[in-house]
Formats: C-alpha cells, structure tokens, sequence
C-alpha cells in the first residue's frame, strides 16, 4: 500500500483486524462546545471530534468572543485532550470583527445561526464553496418568524447570510423535513425567545440537544415528537464525548464485509436517534455484538464487535433514514457485497449534504464493478458480492473518500482513491488507522 499526496491506494488484505477508537461524535461534541459557550459557568469538554469541523465551530465561537481553551488537567476523568469553556451566560458574547467562517461544517453553520438570532448585533456567518451551495431557507425562515433580521444569497436560501438578531419570540412550527441541525437551531434561538417555541418534527432526528438542554437546567419538553423549549438559562455541564457512530460505521462495514476479519470498536455512541446502521446491518444479517452498554452523561454507549457475515439485501426508508442519514453511502458500499437486492428510499436529503451523495456514491461504487442504480430518493442495489479495485474520487465528500477507502479494503486489485484528503473534515487519522488494520498482504 502506498500513499502517494492526495490519493490513497488501497489493496485488499489476507485479514483486517484490530481495535479502534473512532474520534469523539461530532453531533455531540459540537453542542457540547456551542451550549457551554452561552451556559453558566466552567464545562471541561474531552474527547472532542476531530478535524477540520471542529476546528471551524472553535473558530466561530472563538470569533465570538467565547472563552474556549485546550487544557491538560480534565474533571471528565479522560486521560484524552480536554477543552475547558468559561460560559458567560446567554448574553456573553460579542459582535464578531470578522466574517465567521463554518468552513464545510453544516452543523456549525445551522446551529450558530440559531445562536446569531438571540444576538443584538451583527454577525455575518459563511463557508467553503461546498456549504455555500446547501439549503439554508430551511433555518433562515423560521428563525425570521421568530424576530431575526436575515438576508443571504439567492432570496435568503444561501450563505453568507447576515444576520441582526435579539428581540425573538417564540413560534409554533411544523418541520418539513426530519432535519435535527434544524431542529437544534430553532431550539438554540428558542432559549432567547419571549414565550414557548414548539418545534413538530415529521420523524425523529438525532436529538443529543434534547438531552443536553435537559441536562443544563433549560426548559424544555418533549412530547412524542413535538419539543417545546421556553426562554432559560444554562447552566454548564462536563461532557465526555462518546466515539462517533458515524466513523465507527466504516469499522463495521469492514469487519462485516471482509471475508477474515474481526474489529472491535470501543466506547462507540448508540444513542437509538443515531444507530439505523445498526438497526439496518442486523436485518442484513451481520455478524456484530455489543459489550460494555453503559450510560455517559446521558448518552447510551457500547463497544461493538464487528466479524465476518454473509448479509443479505434489506430495505431502508421511512422514519428510519434520519437515524442512518450519514451512513448510508458506506452502506450502500455493504449492500453491494450482499447476496440480494437492497431498495434505499425516502433519502433525497443526500442530495444537499458535503455533496450530492447519490450521485457520488453510485459513481464511486458502479467504478469499482457494483450494479447500483439512482433513483430520486434513494437507490437500487443488486448485490454483486465482488468489487474490483478502481480509480475514483472523494467529490471532496468525507464520508465518499472514507466509504471509498473501506471499498478499497474489499475490492480485489488496487483502488485509488483521488482527493482523498477530505478524510480529514472528520477523520484525520482515517487513513493511518485503515493501513494498521490491514495486517497482511493483498488478497487479490
Ligand atoms: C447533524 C444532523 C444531520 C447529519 C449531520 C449532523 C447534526 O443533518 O447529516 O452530519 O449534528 O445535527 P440533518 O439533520 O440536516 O439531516
């Protein structure tokens, strides 16, 4: 194996095998750094996500004036680095000098703006070309019923977005789609809200600010799938971030799918909100097993085993998908080694995420020999159970470049994975952790 700039060449071992400790949860540290920036008091934050998204929700609170800073003393008992944030209470920031910049992190972008609307000031708030192009009328018209003053471009549905906030009240709102960045960052606004903020989602998304409002003191109800969030203030709460579903998916996929392989995945999130992938490599019949199930600051963890299955085709749709959303490119990638045929439906929401990923995930797994098919909410995938290694491209996606990674592992011959770098929005140690799994020589 070889590694050569921004392509990674990838070749199939005898075996894969090993233990992981995927990076923190994304969703979990991101809330975690955002609600203790606007709480009461000193929080230590450890085992954060990495990368480039957790650099750029550190940059726009920083840019904030949030007092964040990396510190080598933790109450979380972690022996992993540890960010302590001195919270000022909900009007403890100020109006940033710059532009805050969310780089490729949607839910940095969605989750400060909901900040930005409680603000009395000016904020302008952008990203990287790849954000700039996704949907933000889902966030700026309910937060513009609540009372914030928002222009963007193309009619206000694309950052940069501008916003004056202060002055919010509380609204009734009917979500459209079962977004939980959206659903958070009407929460975030709600708590600068006159009144109650009752937020009806369509199905149930992640709901990690749930649990945190609740565990900082907020007012706040859940009823079924309706959440109500009153006016309040926060108080700070130590987090112990749990390793991240998400990457740990591309870890089961690989212990699934390899023909000799067992990988053991520690402390991994189960939240039920987040764990479709789970729920779904089950009805494929995988070959996994959690140990350890214990309670983390009010978020469900395990350590996952992940050995050698033979899967089969399955069906994913329906309320189901907002619990699987991220995971289902590598998914696909599983569903193409399965005897069988899988229907994924009721996803067009991969349309607008880093990048079109149906487009991308049908282009990147058809190179490599698979039979899926697009269609406009989802695909079609006749399982192959053999893929030969190829050249394809991340679509400077990182859940492309990691699903394409693991293809690599499980392709016969050489993939290479082009632009591979964009690993690093999530995964820095992506690459490195692949190569140690693979133990010995190719397979081909
Ligand atoms: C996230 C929610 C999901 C997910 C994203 C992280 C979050 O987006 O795709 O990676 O942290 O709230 P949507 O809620 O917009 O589907």
């Amino acid at each position: 194996m070889e590694s050569v700039s921004d392509r990674q060449m990838i070749e199939s071992p005898l075996r894969v095998e090993g233990v992981v400790t995927p990076p923190g949860d994304k969703s979990v540290s991101q809330r975690a750094l955002l609600l203790n920036s606007i709480a009461n008091g000193k929080s230590h934050i450890s085992n954060l996500c990495e990368g480039d998204d957790r650099t750029s929700i550190l940059r726009c609170l920083i840019g904030l004036g949030a007092d964040i800073s990396e510190i080598s003393t933790c109450s979380t008992h972690t022996n992993t680095e540890c960010y302590e944030v001195v919270g000022n209470g909900p009007s403890g920031l100020t109006e940033p000098s710059e532009v805050l910049n969310a780089g490729n992190s949607g839910t940095t972008m969605r989750l400060v703006s909901g900040i930005l609307s409680g603000q009395p000031f000016l904020s302008v708030i952008s990203g990287d070309r790849s954000l700039n192009a996704r949907p933000m009328d889902r966030i700026v018209q309910p937060l513009t019923k609540m009372g914030a003053q928002i222009i963007g471009r193309c009619n206000s549905s694309l950052a940069p977005l501008a916003i004056r906030g202060g002055n919010l009240s509380g609204i009734d709102y009917k979500m459209e789609i079962p977004s939980a960045q959206v659903k958070s960052s009407l929460m975030i606004a709600a708590l600068y809200a006159k009144g109650h903020t009752t937020i009806t989602q369509p199905a149930q998304s992640r709901d990690h600010t749930e649990r945190m409002l609740n565990s900082m003191g907020a007012n706040i109800q859940i009823d079924g799938l309706r959440v109500i969030v009153g006016e309040s203030d926060l108080t700070a709460v130590d987090t112990e971030v749990p390793s991240d579903i998400s990457a740990a998916a591309f870890w089961l996929i690989a212990g699934c799918c390899h023909p000799n392989a067992r990988i053991r995945i520690n402390r991994v999130g189960i939240n039920p909100t987040r764990a479709g992938v789970l729920k779904v490599l089950e009805s494929m019949g995988a070959n996994i097993r959690l140990e350890n199930l214990r309670d983390e600051g009010g978020e469900p963890e395990a350590d996952i085993i992940a050995e050698t299955s033979d899967l089969v085709g399955t069906e994913v749709g329906g309320d189901m998908i907002a619990t699987v959303i991220d995971e289902l490119p590598v998914l696909s990638l599983a569903a193409s080694l399965a005897k069988g045929t899988t229907v994924i439906t009721d996803a067009a929401e991969l349309r607008v995420k880093e990048s079109d990923r149906i487009k991308a995930t049908v282009d990147g797994l058809s190179r490599l020999g698979a039979n899926v098919k697009e269609r406009s909410d989802g695909m079609l995938i006749h399982g192959v159970q053999r893929l030969v290694g190829s050249e394809c491209d991340s679509y400077g996606d990182h859940r492309i470049a990691m699903t394409m990674g693991i293809a690599g592992l499980l392709a016969s011959g050489t993939t290479t994975v082009k632009d591979a770098h964009s690993a690093a929005i999530s995964y820095p140690n992506f690459w490195n952790t692949l190569y140690d799994l693979s133990s010995s020589s190719p397979n081909s």
